[in-house]
C-alpha cells in the first residue's frame, strides 16, 4: 500500500514559539547605529562623542540583505515591520528599502520611529514608497526641557514641522513618544497633551528604562505611568480602551470628551513580557530577542558566508525556539551581578 504523505502547510510547519509559546511576529529593524540627537537618556554625549566609532558602511547590512532576511522572517511568522536607528532617516535611500519591503508578501504594516528632524525633507517620498505610519520622539514643548533631552540638538519647531508633514503626507496614524523623566520633563507632560488633544495625533509617555550601560538609570527617575495618567486624569478624563493587538505595548485610553487618545508604554511598572511577539534586528545584522539582551546571534555572518535561505531560516528559527527572555517581569528580582550584565545599547538595537 503506498503510504500517503501528510501534507503540513509551510506556515504551520515553520513558525516557531518560543520557551514561553510565544510567537515572532513583529520584526524590528535597526537602519543605522547613528543620531542626530544626544539623548541622555539613550546616548549621553560624554560616551558618544566625535571619536566614538559607529559601524562603517560596509559592517551595515545592505538594502538587499535586509530584504531577503526581512522575506525569511515573514516565512516564520513575521506581519509587521518597524524601521528604526539610530535615526533611521539618516541611512541615505531610506525610501529605496521601504518600496522593497512593502513589496513582500505577507507583510501587513511597515511603520517608521524617528526623532522627526528630517521628517519634513522625507515624509512624501516616504509615503509614495508605500511607508503606512510614523512614530515621533518628542519629549517636551518647552524648548529648554527639549534642548536638555535631546542632548542640545534639533529643535521643537523642526519636530512639529515633521509631524506635520507626515500628517500632509497621510503618514497617519501618527504616535508620539516622549520618555518621561521625574525632575527633568513630567512637569510638562500636560502641554504635551493639550497640544494634540483633538489633532489625530496620539501622545504615548514611556517610562524612563533601565536599557543598556550607559545613561545612569535610577528607578528614582521613572514616573509611574499610574501616576502620571491620575495627573492627566483630573484634567481631561479618560477612559480603558481595548487592544489594537496582542501584546501592544502602549496601554491605550480615550478621552470621555472625544478628542482622541492617549497611550503609557510602562514597561517599568507594568511589565509585558507575557505577550512580546518582537524580534531585533541591529543594522550590522546581529538578531536579538528582547530589548535587555546581553548576546545575541548573526545573521549577517551566515549571510554573508554564503548561507542558503533554508539554512538562515533553520537557524532564526533555533533562536527564537529557544527564547526566554522576560527581563522586564523578572526586573526587580534580579540580582545586581546579573544586571550589571553588558546589555545592548538603546540606539544600537532601535528601542
Ligand atoms: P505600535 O505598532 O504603534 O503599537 O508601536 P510600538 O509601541 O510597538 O513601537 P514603538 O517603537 O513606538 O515603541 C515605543 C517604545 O516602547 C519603544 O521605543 C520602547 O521604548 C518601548 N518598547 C517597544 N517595544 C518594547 C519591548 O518589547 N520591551 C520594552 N521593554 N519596551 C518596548
Ligand atoms: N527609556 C525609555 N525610552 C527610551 N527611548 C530611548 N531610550 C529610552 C529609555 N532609556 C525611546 C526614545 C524613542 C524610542 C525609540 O525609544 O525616546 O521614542
Ligand atoms: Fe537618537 Fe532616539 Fe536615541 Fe534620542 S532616543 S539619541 S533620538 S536614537
Ligand atoms: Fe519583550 Fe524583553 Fe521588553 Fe520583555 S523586556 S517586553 S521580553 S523586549
Amino acid at each position: 500500500m503506498a503510504v500517503r504523505e501528510v501534507i503540513v502547510p509551510l506556515n504551520a510547519r515553520s513558525a516557531p514559539r518560543d520557551t514561553l509559546a510565544r510567537p515572532m511576529r513583529d520584526l524590528r529593524i535597526s537602519v543605522m547605529d547613528r543620531c542626530n540627537f544626544r539623548c541622555p537618556y539613550c546616548m549621553p554625549r560624554e560616551t558618544y562623542h566625535e571619536q566614538y566609532r559607529f559601524l562603517g558602511s560596509h559592517e551595515r547590512l545592505s538594502f538587499d540583505e535586509i530584504v531577503r532576511l526581512a522575506r525569511l522572517f515573514v516565512q516564520l511568522g513575521v506581519r509587521k515591520l518597524r524601521l528604526t536607528g539610530g535615526e533611521p532617516l539618516l541611512r541615505a535611500g531610506l525610501p529605496d528599502l521601504v518600496g522593497d519591503l512593502t513589496t513582500i508578501a505577507g507583510v501587513e504594516d511597515v511603520a517608521l520611529t524617528t526623532n522627526g528632524v528630517l521628517l519634513a525633507r522625507y515624509a512624501s517620498e516616504l509615503k509614495a514608497a508605500g511607508l503606512k505610519r510614523v512614530t515621533v520622539s518628542l519629549d517636551s514643548l518647552d524648548p529648554e526641557v527639549f534642548a536638555r533631552m535631546s542632548g542640545g540638538f534639533g529643535g521643537v519647531e523642526e519636530v512639529l514641522d515633521g509631524i506635520e508633514h507626515a500628517r500632509r503626507a497621510e503618514l497617519t496614524p501618527i504616535k508620539i513618544n516622549a520618555v518621561v523623566q521625574r525632575g527633568v520633563n513630567d512637569h510638562t507632560a500636560l502641554d504635551l497633551v493639550e497640544r494634540f488633544r483633538g489633532t489625530g495625533v496620539t501622545v504615548r509617555f514611556i517610562e524612563y528604562m533601565d536599557v543598556g550601560n550607559r545613561n545612569h538609570w535610577r528607578s528614582e527617575l521613572v514616573v509611574p505611568s499610574r501616576e502620571l495618567a491620575a495627573r492627566i486624569g483630573e484634567r481631561w478624563p479618560f477612559a480603558a480602551l481595548e487592544p489594537d493587538y496582542r501584546g501592544e505595548v502602549a496601554k491605550r485610553y480615550a478621552f470621555t470628551d472625544g478628542q482622541g487618545e492617549i497611550g503609557f508604554i510602562s514597561s517599568v511598572s507594568q511589565p509585558f513580557c507575557g505577550d512580546c511577539t518582537r524580534a531585533r534586528l541591529s543594522s550590522d545584522g546581529v538578531l536579538y530577542t528582547c530589548l535587555f539582551a546581553t548576546r545575541g546571534t548573526s545573521l549577517r555572518d551566515a549571510l554573508r558566508g554564503g548561507a542558503s535561505d533554508d539554512a538562515l531560516l533553520e537557524l532564526i528559527r533555533n533562536v527564537w525556539l529557544q527564547r526566554s527572555d522576560r527581563y522586564s517581569e523578572q526586573r526587580a528580582s534580579l540580582r545586581q551581578a546579573e544586571k550589571e550584565q553588558r546589555k545592548i545599547e538603546m540606539f544600537y538595537i532601535g528601542g
